[in-house]
């Protein structure tokens, strides 16, 4: 298992283009098997998920090609309507085929996802939706077993859940009549998803609002569609919070400025300065104190859990006491114990992070136990004095393409080791 050896603290300058979205990649991948067609897909960011995407598609019949971060699908063959343990085991989002197999297929059997290092994070909405949509849902030995036509209907979420939204989105790929999803997500991603089923001829109202109606195509003529994947709001706050931890002036390319609004109000009640920004870049720096400010995650467009970890990193160098709390995962918090090995002063009440800012981080060993986790002990590792060794790399590599190819052109002193 790799690790990454990062020299702190760290000063960093110039620019880095941020990539395609993951969340936004993993549906819109596997939408294409909802309906035979060819695909060209661009901006899709090379990471140890999407490879699984492309393994997930593959196994189902459709044929892949990648082509640098385009990928060209053809899903005219696919003919197994079944997403395996070993699959999705390793990835969550593989439960997103449940739709597009139950609109191409009427019949569908994914293994349920296995654990994640946070939550049971279940999939019952995902069910009870396709359920009320008609198909017979059972488990059998660990797999979700759905058959039956889709048909429309009103699916109420009483809880707003972005993977479930994006399967019930697909499922009414082929349900002429209409379906209307209330409490649905709102996330960029989402919207995206929305674009491109529309392009693989789906009528769908009210994109980025909380109720969608939809209608499917009903058409199974081959299509052949393009689509650009929308950039990484969470790779870009990411970076931009490794502009405030170590107090230096970067520019941020290829983003989408509309989806990091919550993210950037924050960090510039905190101390960043904005000095220019375009729709796609931004140019920020942060000089002195990092001030400290409490934040509950929200759904889109509220703060996003998928920063929780990384502002937390933040406000272990703040100049107070903050508090952090995680409203759509009551246990994301594996991060602490690690940040804590480098000299932070945190304490954990339920789905609160109760932070007290130190002058100066330690460096030591640490080990990544998820994908945002590991990305706040890279940012807490820049601040960091000495050299710090960051474990189980393979939870980054999930999320964040060339991660240390970035962190290098801004300056870092960053070693990829492998152990094999
Ligand atoms: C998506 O996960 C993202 N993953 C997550 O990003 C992100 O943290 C999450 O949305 C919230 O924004 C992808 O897009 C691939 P949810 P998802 O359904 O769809 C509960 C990352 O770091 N819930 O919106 O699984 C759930 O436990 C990843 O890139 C149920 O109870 O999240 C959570 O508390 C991590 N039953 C809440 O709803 C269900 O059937 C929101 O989860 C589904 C969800």
């Amino acid at each position: 298992m790799d690790s990454f050896r990062i020299k702190g603290p760290a000063k960093l300058s110039g620019e880095v283009s941020i990539s395609g979205s993951k969340n936004a990649a993993l549906p819109i991948m596997v939408a294409t098997i909802a309906r035979s067609g060819i695909y060209k897909l661009n901006n899709i960011p090379n990471l140890r998920d999407t490879r699984t995407m492309i393994k997930l598609i593959e196994t189902i019949g459709g044929k892949v090609k990648k082509n640098g971060n385009q990928i060209l699908i053809d899903t005219k063959s696919c003919n197994n309507p079944e997403a395996p343990y070993e699959l999705v085991k390793t990835m969550r989002a593989s439960f997103y085929v449940l739709g597009p197999l139950l609109s191409r297929f009427n019949t569908a059997k994914v293994s349920l996802p296995g654990g994640c290092a946070w939550g049971p994070r279940p999939v019952d909405y995902h069910i009870k939706a396709f359920k009320q949509m008609g198909a017979s849902v059972k488990l059998d030995r660990g797999y979700i077993k759905a058959d039956g036509k889709l048909k429309a209907g009103v699916i109420d979420f009483k809880v707003s859940s972005v993977g479930a939204t994006g399967n019930v989105l697909m499922g009414c790929m082929n349900v002429s009549d209409e379906v209307i999803i209330k409490n649905a997500a709102r996330e960029p991603e989402i919207v995206d998803l929305c674009e491109f089923l529309i392009k693989m001829g789906m009528t769908i109202n009210g994109l980025g609002t909380s109720e969608l109606r939809i209608k499917g195509c009903n058409d199974n003529v081959d299509i052949s569609i393009e689509h650009d994947i929308i950039p990484d709001r969470i790779e870009a706050g990411t970076f931009l919070a490794s502009s405030i931890i170590t107090q230096s002036k970067i520019t941020i390319k290829n983003i989408n400025l509309d989806h990091l609004q919550a993210v950037l109000n924050s960090f510039k009640q905190i101390g960043l300065q904005v000095i220019n920004q375009s729709k796609t870049s931004i140019t920020v720096k942060h000089e002195g104190d990092i001030k400290f400010k409490n934040i509950k995650t929200d759904i889109y467009p509220g703060f996003p859990t998928d920063m929780q970890p990384q502002w937390i990193a933040l406000m272990c160098l703040s100049n107070g006491l903050s508090k952090m709390e995680d409203t759509i995962y009551h246990d994301r918090f594996s991060h602490i114990p690690e940040l804590l090995r480098l000299g932070a002063n945190i304490k954990l009440e339920k789905n609160i992070a109760i932070i007290t800012g130190v002058d100066k981080l330690m460096s030591a060993d640490v080990m990544c136990t998820d994908l945002r986790a590991g990305a706040a002990l890279v940012l807490a590792s820049l601040a960091a004095r000495g050299s710090t060794t960051i474990g189980r790399i393979y939870h980054v590599d999930r999320g964040y393409e060339d991660f240390e190819k970035k962190l290098e052109i801004l300056g870092v002193d960053v070693k990829r080791i492998n152990s094999n």
